[in-house]
């Protein structure tokens, strides 16, 4: 997979995407990225990439034709089409949904703010979709977007080793959250590891994690169960 970074500070997101599972995913040539800065496309000697709202306010808006080179530009390094995602606090909300069919294209261009914002036409005539990390305003776009780089790029085949596997992780399987984890030792004086996971009763574990995953998401994030697809015996459990 290929993604293009517009941004005036693309060695950032770059800089993020160089560790762990990420960086790994580069080297074993899973994920490229590439970062153009709109000032290289800017005018004059200033190389201007911004300026005053019109209708007054504060802040500044970037301005279109630095950030249409930016895109013309990392569109014509790579014949293959490239779906451009703006990352804003306006945006539809990411979610591992969204990640997953990001993660299946070739390519994609991922355009960060700065200021107040682009100008809004940039955004109509060269966005296909606006993505949002969470509902805060960050000061610039180049954190989401490195949200976005590393949640697609462990989705791509081969960057996850066995243990890391991602099938199980909140939201992949089910949508529900995940279950808690323990490791060694058995005793601690924080608490022992739960009985069960001891076992070597597989159906148990893999039951015990299931009921875990619910009652989390159940006192955590009650919006998820709706959208879970819960069994019936599930459902009564509960409820009981
Ligand atoms: N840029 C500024 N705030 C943002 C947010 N919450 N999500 C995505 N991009 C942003």
């Amino acid at each position: 997979m290929r993604i293009d970074l517009i941004s005036l500070f693309p060695e950032f997101v770059a800089q993020c995407a160089g560790f762990g599972v990420v960086g790994r995913a580069q080297e074993r040539g899973l994920l490229s990225i590439h970062g153009w800065n709109p000032r290289d496309h800017a005018e004059g000697n200033y190389r201007r990439v911004d300026d005053r709202p019109f209708g007054g306010g504060p802040g500044m808006v970037m301005l279109i034709d630095p950030l249409r080179a930016a895109i013309r530009a990392a569109r014509a390094a790579d014949p293959a089409p490239a779906k451009v995602v703006y990352l804003s606090p306006q945006g539809r909300p990411l979610t591992q949904t969204v990640v997953r069919e990001l993660a299946t294209r070739e390519r994609i261009i991922l355009l960060c703010g700065r200021y107040e914002g682009v100008d809004e036409r940039l955004v109509a005539a060269e966005v296909d979709e606006e993505l949002s990390i969470g509902d805060y305003v960050l000061s610039g776009g180049e954190l989401a977007a490195a949200v976005v780089v590393d949640a697609v790029a462990r989705l791509q085949e081969g960057a996850l080793n066995d243990a890391e596997s991602a099938v199980q992780d909140s939201f992949e399987a089910d949508g529900l959250l995940d279950c808690p984890h323990y490791t060694r030792p058995v005793e601690h004086a924080l608490g022992a590891v739960p009985e069960v996971l001891l076992s070597g009763n597989h159906a148990e574990i893999a039951r015990w994690r299931r009921r875990q995953s619910l009652l989390r998401t159940r006192q955590r994030r009650p919006d998820l169960l709706a959208g879970a697809g819960l069994t019936a015996a599930e459902r009564d459990w509960l409820d009981g």
